[in-house]
C-alpha cells in the first residue's frame, strides 16, 4: 500500500499487538516508572489514581498506557474522544455510571469544546457535577456526587489545552520517540505474536526506519511479513525486508539521515511551552468567542475546511446557552447522552 501514511491507525491489528501489562510495555522508562509508583501508592491507600494526562505524537503508546492504568487499578475502562462530545450533557451518563477506581479515557482531549471541558472541572476536582433539570423560570439545578474515578486524557497537542484543564491533572507524562534498540525489542515481540520469524539484522533495519514510533514499526513489520509469506520464506531476512520497504516506498537513506520523522501536523504538536504551542494557543484564542468557547481545528486543515468549522462554532455557541461559568459548568439534560462503556 504505497502512499498510505505509516501513522494511520488500524485498531484491530493494533489491539493484537497491544501490551497487556507494564512488563510487556517496552521503553518510555521514566513515564512507566512514575505511573507504576503512583498506581502502587494509590492502591495501597485504596484510593483512585490521580488524573493522568498523556501527551505525545501519534503512535507512541498513549492509548496503550491508558488501558494499562485501568488494568492495574482493576477498574473498568470507559473510552470517548474529545471531538464527539458536543455538549456537557453527553458526559452525564458516563460520569454517573463510573465506579470507584474506573478510568474515563478521553482521547484527543485538546479537541473538546470549552463548555464540555469546563463541565469536567468539578467532576475532576470535587467528584460531583451540576445538572439543569429544566430550563426557563422553573429551572432548577441539582448536584450529583460521582464515584472516585480517574480521568486519563491523551493529546497530540498539549499546547492547545487550557491551563485550568491541564492544572487538574495530577500526573502529566510526555511520551518521547523510541530509540532504535527499544523498537528492535518491540518488533521482536510483535513478530512473536504474529508468529513470524525475523532475524536481528532485519529487525534493526525496520527499527532504523520506523521514525521512532512503535505504530510505524509494527506497520512495516506487517508488510514485510506479507512479502515473506508470498515468497514462502520461513524467516524475514535483510533481502526480504529491503524488498518490502522499497515496495511501500520507505526511503532508507532519508530515514537514516534525518532520524525520526514527524508525522503530518507534528510541527504543531510538539511539546509544551515551545514556539509552536504559542502559535497554537494564539490560534485557539482567535477562535474563542467572548464566552471562552472554542472549536479546535484539525492538525492539517483541508481546503474548504472553513465550512464544517463554522458549523462547529455555531454548535458551540448554542451549547453555551446552557449557562457555562468557568469551573462551574452545568449540563442541561437533553436526552442525548452517549454511553461509551467499553
Ligand atoms: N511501548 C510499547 N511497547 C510495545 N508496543 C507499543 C508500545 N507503544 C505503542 N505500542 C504499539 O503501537 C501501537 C500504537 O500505540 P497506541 O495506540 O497506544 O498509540 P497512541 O499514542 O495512542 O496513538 P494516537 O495518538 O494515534 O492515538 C499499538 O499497536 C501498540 O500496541
Ligand atoms: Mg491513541
Amino acid at each position: 500500500m504505497p502512499g498510505a501514511s505509516p501513522y494511520e491507525r488500524d485498531p484491530k491489528f493494533e489491539d493484537t499487538l497491544r501490551p497487556g501489562s507494564f512488563d510487556e510495555f517496552i521503553g518510555q522508562k521514566k513515564a512507566v516508572q512514575n505511573l507504576q509508583i503512583a498506581i502502587k501508592a494509590a492502591r495501597k491507600r485504596k484510593e483512585a489514581l490521580d488524573h493522568v494526562l498523556f501527551s505525545g505524537l501519534p503512535g507512541l503508546g498513549k492509548t496503550t498506557l491508558a488501558r494499562l492504568i485501568a488494568f492495574e487499578m482493576k477498574g473498568q475502562l470507559h473510552t470517548t474522544m474529545g471531538p464527539i462530545l458536543k455538549r456537557p450533557g453527553d458526559l452525564v451518563g458516563t460520569l454517573t455510571k463510573l465506579e470507584d477506581g474506573d478510568v474515563l479515557f478521553i482521547d484527543e482531549c485538546h479537541r473538546m469544546l470549552a463548555d464540555v471541558e469546563e463541565f469536567l472541572y468539578t467532576a475532576m476536582e470535587d467528584f460531583q457535577i451540576s445538572i439543569n433539570m429544566e430550563t426557563g423560570m422553573a429551572g432548577r439545578t441539582i448536584t450529583l456526587p460521582l464515584k472516585r474515578f480517574t480521568l486519563v486524557g491523551a493529546t497530540t497537542r498539549e499546547g492547545l489545552l487550557s491551563e485550568p484543564f491541564r492544572a487538574r491533572f495530577g500526573i502529566l507524562e510526555k511520551l518521547e520517540w523510541y530509540p532504535s534498540p527499544d523498537l528492535v525489542r518491540i518488533l521482536t515481540r510483535s513478530a512473536r505474536i504474529l508468529k513470524t520469524e525475523i532475524d536481528e539484522e532485519s529487525a534493526h533495519l525496520l527499527a532504523d526506519r520506523a521514525r521512532g514510533t512503535p505504530r510505524v514499526a509494527n506497520r512495516y513489520l506487517r508488510r514485510v511479513r506479507d512479502v515473506a509469506e508470498v515468497k514462502s520464506a520461513k524467516k524475514i531476512t535483510r533481502a526480504i525486508a529491503l524488498e518490502a520497504l522499497e515496495m511501500i516506498g520507505v526511503d532508507g537513506r532519508r530515514a537514516r539521515r534525518d532520524g525520526p520523522q514527524d508525522p503530518p501536523g507534528a510541527d504543531q504538536a510538539r511539546g509544551s511551552g515551545r514556539a509552536q504551542d504559542a502559535v497554537g494557543r494564539r490560534r485557539r484564542r482567535g477562535r474563542h468567542d467572548r464566552r471562552g468557547l472554542r472549536a479546535v481545528p484539525d492538525p492539517e486543515p483541508l481546503p474548504g475546511a472553513d465550512v464544517p468549522r463554522a458549523q462547529s462554532d455555531r454548535e458551540s455557541r448554542e451549547a453555551s446557552r446552557n449557562g457555562t461559568r468557568a469551573g462551574r459548568a452545568t449540563a442541561t439534560v437533553l436526552g442525548t447522552e452517549s454511553s461509551m462503556k467499553n
